[in-house]
């Protein structure tokens, strides 16, 4: 849920044909949508204002400022015996789709395509007990679940694959590697769903010790970042050497020498990720020949800069825990040619 203050719904109705327009054009002619100032400043406002009952000021495409207004702990009135409780504030990164699609016009100018959100629990209004409870996996459950992937995805004909295809590269230029979304780790379970994060984790683990055993000891960074990461996550995770970060650090961390991964995110990361770097190597969701309509969604923008700087080949993975991911590989002499950086 997005919330915004009367400031911001006068901007609202200033939604017209000419911005949908305006946003398209900016789109089409190669405007960079998210940049690293631009995700810094968000960061540095939430970080000097982001405390409940204060608002947060956000620059949009056009130069405006929304403000969002920053209540968790607060509640409000829900239908039937319900009532909404504000959790932490957490940015929102949109796509191009999202900004101009139809059915949302109205909610929010498109021009504000970095919002603040709130996530929301629900509570019975009488006994207060909260209706939808996160259930956080246990530090032990984490640790076992993350342990037994790892054996299996190392035992993999999946890996074997994947650890020779990395070792056929030439001339990788690799400083560190960045998830993103790999989701909390769930306990291990028989059904195949509920160990995709922590085989996810195994991958990027295993993937990390690769680089750092090919790179004569040099010291490769691996980082995750995820809001829905636990403690207990965060404190496995430090013990395999992976690093969590809070969002929007691991955005801000990407660079041209870097791999990134990104496995089914619920914000636009690929359009994010395409906008602020060329990674040496990505990990992630099949860029398709037709938009499909998601929160992570390709575009023809986005279609243009991975044919022409990457080549790729499919991810060797079981779907059933990685879905339909291809590993694109920067070509070495891709050039700086479509990196067009000022409004036109
Ligand atoms: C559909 S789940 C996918 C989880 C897992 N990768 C999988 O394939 O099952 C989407 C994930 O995106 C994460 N996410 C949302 N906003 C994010 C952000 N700004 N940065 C990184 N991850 C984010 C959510 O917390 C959630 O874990």
């Amino acid at each position: 849920m997005s919330d915004t203050d009367d400031e911001t719904d006068d901007r609202k109705d200033e939604i017209s044909s000419e911005a949908v327009a305006h946003v398209r054009y900016l789109y089409d002619s190669g405007f960079p949508f998210f940049t690293k100032d631009r995700i810094r400043g968000v960061y540095e406002e939430l970080q000097r204002n982001g405390q409940p009952g204060n608002k947060v000021r956000i620059e949009g495409l056009d130069g405006k400022f929304d403000q969002f207004k920053i209540r968790n702990g607060m509640y409000c009135d829900e239908e039937e015996g319900l009532e909404y409780i504000f959790e932490k504030p957490i940015i929102h990164y949109d796509s191009i789709q999202g900004l101009l699609d139809p059915d949302m016009v109205g909610y929010w100018s498109p021009y504000t395509n970095i919002r603040i959100y709130h996530q929301l629990l629900t509570r019975d209004k009488l006994t207060k007990r909260i209706t939808n409870p996160v259930y956080v996996t246990s530090l032990e459950e984490v640790r076992v679940s993350l342990g037994t992937t790892l054996q299996m995805w190392k035992a993999s004909e999946s890996w074997k694959q994947l650890k020779y295809k990395f070792g056929c590269l030439q001339n990788l230029n690799i400083n560190k590697m960045v998830a993103f979304a790999l989701g909390p780790i769930q306990a291990f379970a028989e059904e195949k769903h509920s160990n995709r994060s922590s085989f996810q984790h195994a991958l990027i683990i295993s993937l990390h010790e690769l680089l750092r055993d090919v790179s004569n000891g040099s010291d490769i960074k691996c980082y995750a970042q995820d809001p829905a990461y636990t403690k207990h996550d965060t404190a496995i995770l430090e013990t395999f050497g992976v690093t969590v970060l809070p969002d929007p650090e691991g955005f801000l961390e990407v660079d041209d020498s870097t791999i990134v991964v990104s496995i089914s995110p619920n914000v636009a990361v690929k359009q994010v990720v395409s906008d602020i770097a060329r990674p040496a190597i990505i990990i992630w969701n099949r860029i398709e020949e037709i938009d499909q309509r998601c929160t992570d969604p390709d575009s023809p923008r986005l279609r243009t800069w991975i044919l022409a700087h990457y080549d790729s080949f499919d991810f060797p993975g079981d779907w059933d825990y990685f879905g339909d991911l291809v590993v694109y590989i920067q070509r070495p002499n891709s050039t700086e040619g479509d990196r067009v950086s000022s409004l036109a």
